[in-house]
């Protein structure tokens, strides 16, 4: 008979600290830059003047790492922080799971914004985040989280399969189909106009 190869792996429990942004004891801290974004915002010159002042700090995530292998789940927390590229929302960068059938749960506990997502069958949503929105991603979704408070940060744990993996090339070279930019001063969903079919 065969046998399954285990990965032992203990329970563990851990706080998550919503007046500090963070989780206890991470394994990971990934801070990412407006200078890994490019080509991402609409605004190609906006984008370019603020990267010539600073390199800000778009957003960040914290995880718990455990073994990458069916049936395991990885979770952490979300931050991206406020601010706009032009008219659009700083946001995450986005992605597909490499499996693509794998889908994730998130559930806000600060801030304002939106879940933008898409499948390859021509699907688009975007679905509000606020303080207690708990969000199923299923399978085949791309993911995108948006802030769109002037001045507070969005923060979401998330948990999916250990063994997703990210599929970041799509959306860096395709984009999504939809963007969010503020309009009159209220955020508003228009269609990416450099989105590749
Ligand atoms: O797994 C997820 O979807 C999240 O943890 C994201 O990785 C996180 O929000 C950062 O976004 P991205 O991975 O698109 O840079
Ligand atoms: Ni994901």
């Amino acid at each position: 008979m065969k046998m399954n190869k285990r990965i032992k792996i203990n329970p563990f429990a851990y706080k998550v600290d919503p007046i500090n942004e963070t989780i206890s004891n991470p394994d990971t801290h990934i801070i990412r830059k407006l200078s890994s974004m490019k080509g991402q915002y609409a605004d190609t010159k906006s984008y370019e003047e603020m990267l010539l002042k600073e390199d800000r700090i778009l957003y960040e995530v914290y995880e718990k790492l455990v073994p990458e292998i069916e049936g395991g789940l990885l979770q952490g927390m979300s931050i991206v922080h406020p601010g706009k590229v032009g008219r659009e929302y700083f946001m995450t960068k986005g992605h597909f799971h490499l499996i693509l059938d794998t889908a994730e749960f998130y559930y806000c506990i600060k801030g304002n914004g939106y879940m933008m997502m898409e499948n390859p069958e021509g699907g688009w949503a975007a679905e509000e985040l606020s303080p207690d929105t708990v969000l199923y991603v299923p399978g085949r979704w791309a993911h995108r989280s948006i802030n769109i408070k002037a001045d507070e940060d969005l923060v979401t744990i998330f948990a999916y399969p250990a063994n997703a993996g990210h599929d970041y090339a799509t959306i860096e070279t395709r984009g999504f189909r939809k963007l969010v930019f503020e309009e009159n001063g209220k955020p508003e969903i228009m269609d990416n106009p450099k989105w590749i079919e």
